[in-house]
């Protein structure tokens, strides 16, 4: 029972390169984003409108915007904690924003620096600022399995933090396992509750690979209907305020399981190992998807 098509939001610009110590040079960045555009990619969350002082790394948002605005064929997200970081997004030209609540009290207060409450009132600010000039609204939970300070995050607390933002109007909400500690035995019940509160379609899972069961978490979220995907390009990836926390799944990954499923996701996976090449080698590491290795692409 699984989807004919899969839709991939592509983070690698975004959660990719937020935790990289070394700043990337906007040119690299917007290289980047073009060659997973070219892939066949249609969403790629492009940076952070956050504070500059939290997260050095994507403190040119305004010039990586200007620099893709003509970019056709390609929907490009950013991330915007509040109000400020909104108005910001909109000036720069975007037309899609995304807010991140988290289902940890420990991890709101390390990553947004507030409670769950206070960020949720923040966002209603921001959800409803978006609906007067009609963008869409992605919604992403954090810790949807587990958190690096409080350990196991019930199924019932995600489930009130994924309704809260699907009630205040994000038109799609992420649930994140910041942390990779989720395999199918947790992700599941997880799942069943949000399922119980929000529509499907309107869900999508975002998983980090730290260890090794983002493939199988994935898997196991398609077959219960689940269609849209997080990953990021080589499996880039960490929050700098999740310690522990290695990379997203690996696209050239996801892509590959995809294709070996029979299901739609019109990514070209040559393109796709092409902008993996060229960002670890600005990086100066080995391409580290499975895909990448196996093709022996290092
Ligand atoms: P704060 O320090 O509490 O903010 O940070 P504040 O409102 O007290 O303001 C302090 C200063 O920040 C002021 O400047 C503000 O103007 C400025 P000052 O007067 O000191 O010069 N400021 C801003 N500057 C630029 N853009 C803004 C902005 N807002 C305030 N939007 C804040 C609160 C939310 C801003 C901060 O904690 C922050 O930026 N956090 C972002 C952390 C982050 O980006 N984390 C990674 C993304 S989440 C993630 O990776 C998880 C995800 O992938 C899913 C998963 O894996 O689970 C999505
Ligand atoms: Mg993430």
């Amino acid at each position: 029972n699984l989807p004919a098509h899969v839709k991939i939001v592509e983070v690698g610009p975004r959660d990719g390169l937020q935790n990289e110590k070394e700043i990337v040079p906007t040119s690299t960045k917007v290289q980047l984003i073009k060659m997973l555009v070219s892939s066949g990619l249609t969403v790629v969350e492009a940076t952070s409108f956050v504070s500059p002082k939290w997260v050095p790394q994507l403190a040119d948002a305004k010039d990586v915007m200007d620099a893709i605005r003509n970019i056709q064929g390609a929907r490009f997200p950013v991330l915007t904690p509040n109000l400020k970081g909104f108005e910001a997004a909109v000036s720069a030209g975007a037309k899609e924003v995304a807010i991140f609540a988290s289902a940890s009290e420990s991890f709101s207060k390390s990553n947004i620096n507030c409670s769950i409450e206070d960020s949720l009132a923040r966002f209603r600010d921001v959800v409803s600022a978006a609906r007067e000039i009609s963008l869409p609204v992605r919604g992403y939970v954090s810790c949807v399995v587990g958190c690096p300070v409080e350990g196991i995050v019930p199924p019932s607390k995600v489930a009130y933090v994924v309704k809260q933002l699907f009630d205040m109007g994000c038109s799609e909400i992420s649930l994140g396992d910041t942390i990779g500690v989720g395999t199918p035995g947790t992700v599941i019940p997880m799942l069943e509750n949000v399922m119980n509160v929000v529509p499907i379609d309107n869900l999508a899972v975002h998983f980090h690979d730290t260890y090794g069961q983002a493939l199988s978490n994935i898997l196991t979220s398609l077959q219960m209907g689940i269609s849209t995907v997080d990953s990021s390009v080589s499996g880039l990836g960490g929050c700098p305020y999740a310690k522990g926390a290695s990379g997203n799944v690996a696209t050239e990954d996801v892509v590959y399981m995809l294709n070996g499923l029979g299901i739609e996701a019109n990514v070209d996976l040559e393109k796709l190992l092409l902008a993996g090449d060229f960002i670890c080698k600005h990086l100066r590491r080995p391409p580290s998807s499975k895909t990448a290795v196996a093709l022996s692409r290092i």
